[in-house]
This record gives structure tokens, sequence and C-alpha cells, in this order.
């Protein structure tokens, strides 16, 4: 039986999950086809829980169905086609969600981008915070109401310790103003992220839906595809400054959002932000742990909720 008081850094997957049960529980888990997503799908589905994975590339998705659901033996897994960096393609796989389940418990907003070239979404919006975070607000809303119907209901919006670089800038969210940094601009959207958490736990969570934010830990995946060396030189000299700074298998990288997404020790809680499988305290000046109180600010999270209703076009009040 795992020590669920002694989870930590190397906590695994597996282990948040032995002794829950999720066979009546469906799951949703964006960005299904790579690194995190996919072991947090495989392990929602060796529980029990029927989970949708959403991909870009359809074929990629159904290989990764096909290998959970041999690897599992749950057959109630299912891939569905969802481009965050499209407003359109938003709606249409929220239709189509809706269409086929009017039930949703456990909602992982996993999918991300970090620090490409500049670039703007299908709608122009810059593209980390276009994607990171527009893409989850719109899809996430338009949820509700399986949500809702679902409750209890969690949704876990995947972060990032890199939201310390950066708060949300209102003035200037897209950088025309200060020129684009790459490392900024993911920042700003992890830290959009933990704000929509802030932010939706607050109309929910008298509904019996809460919301939850993860940093996840450093993980060897596809996220570092657009790193060159110059920032992995970066990366390594901040690592050593730290110090303690080791990398995390998947299943321990993905065990924070699983934690988030089931622990019965967040039962009455929500609104906040996780790391190595526990609730992480509000520190403004580590660099090695933490959340930044920038991120838990209730009045910013307002405000970015109300400007990002602007930006999509749509207003959502429940
Ligand atoms: N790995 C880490 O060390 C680390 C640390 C902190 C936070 N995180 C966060 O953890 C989450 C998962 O990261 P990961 O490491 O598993 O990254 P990954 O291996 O790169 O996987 C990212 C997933 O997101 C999908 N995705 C990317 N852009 C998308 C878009 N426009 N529309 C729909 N799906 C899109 C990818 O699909 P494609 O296969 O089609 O590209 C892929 O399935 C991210 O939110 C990331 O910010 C990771």
């Amino acid at each position: 039986m795992s020590d669920r008081a002694n989870f930590g850094h190397d906590t695994t997957t597996d282990q948040v999950l032995e002794g829950i049960d999720l066979t009546e529980a469906r799951a949703l888990v964006t960005g299904g086809t790579a690194g995190l997503g996919v072991e947090t799908a495989r392990t929602l589905a060796a529980h029990g829980a029927a989970v949708t994975l959403t991909a870009r590339n359809m074929v990629r998705g159904e290989e990764v169905v096909a290998d959970i659901r041999e690897s599992t033996g749950n057959q109630a897994v299912d891939v569905m086609e969802l481009e965050l960096g499209s407003l359109a393609s938003i709606r249409a796989f929220t239709d189509a969600y809706l269409a086929r389940y009017d039930t949703l418990n456990i909602l992982i907003n996993n999918a991300g981008i970090m620090a490409c070239p500049h670039g703007t979404t299908e709608e122009g919006f810059e593209l980390q915070f276009g994607t990171n975070h527009l893409g989850h607000f719109l899809m996430t809303n338009r949820l509700v109401p399986a949500l809702l119907e679902g409750a209890p209901a969690r949704v876990v919006a995947l972060s990032s310790r890199a939201h310390h670089m950066s708060p949300v800038d209102f003035d200037d969210l897209d950088f025309s103003g200060r020129g684009y940094n790459k490392w900024a601009a993911y920042g700003q959207s992890k830290t959009a992220n933990i704000l929509f958490a802030v932010a939706l736990d607050a109309r929910l969570r008298n509904r019996g839906v809460r919301a939850y934010a993860v940093h996840p830990g450093v993980i060897e995946t596809e996220l570092s595809r657009h790193m060159d060396d110059e920032d992995r030189a970066l990366i390594n000299a901040r690592a050593e400054q730290i110090g303690n700074w080791t990398l995390k298998s998947t299943a321990a990288g993905a065990a924070t959002s699983v934690y988030a997404a089931t622990a019965p020790e967040l039962d009455g809680q929500g609104a906040v932000y996780l790391e190595d499988c526990g609730v992480a305290p509000i520190e403004n000046e580590s660099t090695s742990h933490g959340v930044r109180a920038y991120a838990l600010d209730e009045d910013a999270a307002e405000r970015l909720w109300r400007v990002s209703e602007e930006l999509v076009g749509e207003n959502f009040s429940f």
C-alpha cells in the first residue's frame, strides 16, 4: 500500500492511484499523443476510467489509444481531434464531445508548447498564450455543462515552475510593446493557467467542480523541441544554482496531475497550485519551488477571465 503521507518528487502515477477505483469516472486529457499526456491517459484507464484523449495528429492518437487498450485491457478509451491554436477547431471539438458524452468528471488540460519562436494562432493570438491559455479557456468553459453533470468533478491545469518567469502583463499580452521573448511568453502563459484555475474554481466550487494548477516537475519530453544549445546551457546553469534539481521519469511527472485529479486529501480544496504530489506554498523569492503570489491573485484572475472572454468572443456565466 502506498504511503500517501510521504508522496513527493519520485512518486509515480500508479502509486498515486493505488487503491483508487475510477470505474465510474469519465476523463478527458488534452495533448494525449506525447509525453505526460500519454502516461496520464494510460494510468487513468488502468484504474478503470473511461478516457478520451485529444490529438492533432489522429493517426498518432489512434496508435496511443490502441496501446492503452492493449496494456490496460480497458476498451473505453478513445481519441478526438483538437487543435488548441484554432477557436474553430475548439468549438468543433467541444460540440462533438458534448454530442458523444454528457458527463465529465476529470478534465486534464495537459497540452502545451514551450519557448517556440514567435508565432500566432489561427486568430492571431501570440502562440504560447493562445495555445496554452486561451485554447484551454474556451474549451473548458464550453465543457462546463458536462462537468456540472459529472460533479463532483475536477479540472487540472498543467502549469509550470516557469510561471516564476513572468506574471500576466495585461498591458502587453502579445509582446508587441516589449518585443517577443520566448521564455517570458511561456512564463506568462503558465501564470495564466494558474489564474484560470483560480477563477474557474471561484465560479464552480459551490456546484462540486474544483480546479487545480500543477507543476509536473522537469521531465525529458518533446516539450523541449524548440530549445537550442543556449537554452540548454541556461537551464543547466540554473539547475546547478538551485541544486537538487533532478529530472523525473514520465510516470513521476504525470503523478501530480493525477494526484490533483483524484486525491481524497484535496476534497474541499481548490484554486491551489501543486508540485511533487502536494499543495505548494506561496513563494515570491525562491526559484526552486512554490507558487508566486501574483499567480493566485483573485483580482488578476478575474481580469484575465474578462480579457479572455473578449478575445475568444464568448461570455461564460455559470
Ligand atoms: N516536461 C516538462 O518538464 C514540463 C515541465 C513543466 C510543465 N510542463 C507542462 O506539461 C504539459 C505537458 O507537457 P509534455 O512535457 O508532455 O509535452 P510534449 O511531450 O511536448 O506533449 C505536448 C502535447 O500537447 C500537444 N499539443 C501541442 N500543441 C497543441 C495544440 N496547438 N493543440 C492541441 N494539442 C497540442 C502535443 O501534440 P502534438 O504531438 O500534436 O504536438 C502533445 O500531445 C505542458 O502543458 C507543459 O507546459 C511540462
